[in-house]
């Protein structure tokens, strides 16, 4: 059981006793026990009163349970509360009640007319205070894009878009930036390893564990699960693991990057600008503030954002183990019924000296892709083509010039996938035949790309 403490003052440090632990909501104190299993959603309104964070999903997409972790907009269903030691809180019971620079959006989407019953409300003002901080002035369809995959059963959206826009108007460019300060660990409950050997010896006496990074897939699964929640090794704070480098013409992402982070990166902005595009396009604007690439190399392996593309230019997985070529890794990642990495992935190589291209389906705004396509273009002229969500597998196209050909020459459906030679996947999410026509047309948009065939 945790106990709040109204009195316990925001400025004085902060007690960490042996047997509990402390978080701070809305500027409240309050201890839970070390192993308390529950996600922060569940115990806001169980322990705190807090009923501004709302579940509404089972699987981290709508974000009405949104709510600040130090600063950075977080879906609280993906957060359990035994890896927050330490860690503040605002709700938006809290932030409404002191927004400083950016009271004039919450005065904005407090208007009666914006929202209808209002539960979706969490979603729409921390993505909305995440956009203005990076970009005080944005235009509409920027706004409508940070709020791709935020789920309003009642509104148009146009009323919260507007909204957001008189905001921006009166705000004068004085909104600050963006806080991304990673929950703080806590000591007594969950293992936060600073080095991968440290991550390595904790994992070996602890064969049943799980790599925990920014938990947006495994927070869910683990909370469906009937089985206990396992051991976490927590490992963000693995400078390794978060490093980006550019050497020699090939750059290095660490595996606890987040796709934010992959993003907003000058020096991937300038070795792979098409990565930085893609990686900011990624599911909805919380699921890149804390969503890191190593998840989405063991999660979302068959239809993520990453995979056709680091086929196509020929990545390497680069584990505490072994390195693996990325084509090799997603084809051992189908095949595993516990999709768990035993193996921690330290970071991802990629050659950066070639022309990139990506295009991908997305039936709907701020989830994964159902298929995708990469095009790299290598300095001998040769090609690559890595394709991911139409089959088992993510795969590289053993003879891509043969099947450009035959798209040029009008083939159909059927013909490209006899010259592919992989059959499409059918299942519940589209059949086939479906999947064949969306990489026939994903197809035809990269041999329409001039960008991509022009010479030098
Ligand atoms: C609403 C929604 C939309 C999404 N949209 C997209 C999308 O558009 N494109 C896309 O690619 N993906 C998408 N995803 C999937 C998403 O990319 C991944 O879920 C995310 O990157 C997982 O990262 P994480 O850090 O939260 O992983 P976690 O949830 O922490 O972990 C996921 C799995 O990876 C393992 N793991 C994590 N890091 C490591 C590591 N370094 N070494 C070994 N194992 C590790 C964990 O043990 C766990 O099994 C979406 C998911 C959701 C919920
Ligand atoms: S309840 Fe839907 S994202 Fe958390
Ligand atoms: S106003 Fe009702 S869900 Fe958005």
């Amino acid at each position: 059981m945790s106990s709040v403490d109204p009195a316990f003052p925001m400025a004085m440090s902060n007690p960490v006793r042996a047997s509990v632990t402390t978080i701070c909501v809305d500027g409240r104190f309050a201890a839970f026990a070390p192993d308390d299993d529950r996600t922060l959603l569940e115990w806001l309104p169980q322990e705190f009163g807090v009923v501004s964070a709302r579940p509404s999903c089972d699987g981290a997409h709508c974000g009405s349970c949104a709510v600040l972790v130090n600063g950075m907009p977080t879906k609280s269903c993906t957060v359990l509360l035994r890896t927050l030691g330490d860690a503040e809180v605002r709700t938006l019971d809290g932030y409404e009640a002191s927004a400083g620079a950016l009271a004039p959006l919450v005065e904005a989407l407090a208007k009666p007319s914006v929202f209808q019953c209002g539960y979706c409300k969490p979603a729409f003002v921390f993505a909305a205070k995440a956009l203005l901080e990076q970009n005080p002035q944005p235009g509409r369809r920027e706004i409508q894009a940070a709020f791709n995959g935020l789920l309003c059963r009642c509104t148009g959206y146009q009323t919260i878009v507007a909204a957001v826009e008189e905001a921006a108007g009166s705000l004068c460019g004085c909104a600050g930036t963006a806080a991304s300060v990673p929950p703080h660990p806590n000591p007594d409950s969950t293992h936060r390893p600073q080095s991968v050997a440290d991550a390595l010896a904790l994992a070996k006496d602890r064969p049943d564990s799980r790599w925990l990074a920014g938990g947006q897939q495994l927070v869910p699964l683990l909370r469906n699960a009937a089985r206990p929640t396992p051991a976490l090794i927590e490992i963000g704070d693995i400078d390794a693991l978060r490093r980006i480098e550019w050497q020699f013409g090939r750059l290095t992402v660490g595996a606890a990057c987040t796709h934010a982070e992959i993003a907003a990166s000058d020096r991937v902005g300038e070795a792979l600008p098409e990565l930085a595009r893609l990686a900011g396009e990624i599911g909805d604007i919380y699921l890149r503030s804390r969503g890191t690439l190593g998840g989405a190399m063991v999660g979302a392996y068959r239809n993520g954002s990453y995979p056709s593309f680091l086929i196509a230019v020929d990545a390497l997985i680069v584990t505490a183990w072994r390195r693996v070529a990325a084509s090799a890794w997603f084809e051992e990642h189908s095949t595993r019924a516990d999709r768990a990495a035993s193996e921690l992935i330290v970071a991802v190589e990629l050659s950066a000296s070639q022309r990139v291209s990506h295009f991908s389906f997305r039936p709907r705004p701020g989830r994964p892709a159902l298929v995708g396509i990469t095009g790299a273009r290598w300095r001998d002229g040769s090609l690559r083509i890595g394709v991911s969500g139409y089959a088992r597998a993510p795969f590289l196209v053993s003879d891509p010039d043969t099947l450009m050909s035959a798209l040029a020459a009008g083939g159909q459906n059927e013909e490209l996938v006899r010259t592919l030679g992989v059959a499409p996947l059918d299942d519940i999410e589209a059949t086939g035949q479906y999947r064949a026509a969306i990489l026939r047309h994903l197809l035809g948009r990269l041999r329409n790309h001039r960008q991509f065939w022009a010479d030098g």
